[in-house]
């Protein structure tokens, strides 16, 4: 059998958000555990040092590479000096995710002017000034590069919160728009929408009724994990993507593909037939 090379193997990466705001694996975690795993060097960035190097034990545990960067990614600054770290620690840099993310509840009457801004500037201008450094570095490299934008089911369809949802569709409006405009260097730009994921963002917030209820709204009727989301990570920053460009995957066991009223009563219908 041949040596089998990993799919990422001589890729420099980004991940932003690498640690997990909870115990567990998060979907920054997840996706920079698969990129190691795959052969990249990882650069794990996150606001809190002791969640990234969760990671990285968990990385170095596997024998990957990769190495922490503690930086906030709403502060050009920080975003500046994480891609010189990436470019000076392992010499290029290829595939940037920016998985950083939050959440605040609340209609537009309810919202405050510091939340709405807060909301916005953690999950879309991270993305413009991460981008900004990095696009350069990835044209110096020669390759070309891969972008991976992490947005949310809620930026496609109506969610519990106004800013979340706002933020998540602009971040689809923003793939779009650096995909077209950053195509012609090589670099692809590519955005996914996870859906009802259990993991340690949401993981406060459930208990069991709510986890089943979530579970049974989609058509597998299963609960997605950080896993999924990495794996759908993985095949975008992979050569194997290497004709996608501009598009968001919702990840989300198709949820987002059915109509809730007639899903839910034909659902119900179904199951009230004698077998
Ligand atoms: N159920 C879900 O988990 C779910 C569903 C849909 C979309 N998403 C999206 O997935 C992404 C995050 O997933 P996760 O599971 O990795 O989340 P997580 O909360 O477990 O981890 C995110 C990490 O980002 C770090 N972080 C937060 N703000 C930062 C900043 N300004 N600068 C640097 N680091 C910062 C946190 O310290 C944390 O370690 C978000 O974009 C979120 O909106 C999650």
């Amino acid at each position: 059998m041949p040596d089998r090379k990993g799919r990422l193997e001589g890729k420099v990466a980004i991940v932003t958000g690498a640690g997990s705001s909870g115990p567990g694996v998060g979907n920054g975690k997840a996706a920079a555990v698969l990129f190691a795993r795959e052969g990249a060097r990882v650069l794990l960035v996150d606001a809190v040092l002791e969640r990234a190097e969760e990671t990285l034990s968990m990385i170095a545990g596997e024998g990957g590479e990769a190495s922490c960067f503690q930086a906030n990614v709403i502060n050009a600054g920080d975003c500046a000096r994480m891609v010189d770290a990436a470019v000076e620690r392992y010499g290029r840099l290829d595939i940037l995710d920016n998985n950083v993310g939050i959440s605040r509840r609340g209609t537009v009457v309810e919202v405050s002017e510091e939340d709405w801004d807060h909301v916005m500037a953690v999950n879309v201008k991270s993305i413009v000034l991460s981008s900004k450094y990095a696009i350069p570095r990835m044209i110096e490299s020669g390759d070309g590069g891969c972008i991976i934008n992490i947005s949310s089911i809620a930026g496609l369809r109506a969610h519990s919160s106004t800013p979340y949802t706002a933020s998540k569709a602009a971040v689809i409006g923003l793939t779009m728009s650096m995909a077209a405009d950053h195509g012609p260097d090589g670099i692809r730009v590519n955005c996914i929408a996870p859906g009802l994921v259990y993991s340690p963002m949401v993981a406060p917030r459930m208990d069991d009724d709510l986890r089943r209820i979530r579970q049974n709204a989609s058509p597998l009727r299963t609960e997605g994990d950080s896993w999924d989301i990495g794996y759908a990570a993985l095949y975008l920053a992979s050569d194997e993507a290497r004709w996608v460009n501009g598009v968001t995957l919702p990840v989300d066991a198709g949820l987002t593909a059915v109509s809730p009223v007639t899903y839910q009563t034909l659902s119900q219908q179904q199951y009230q037939q004698p077998t």
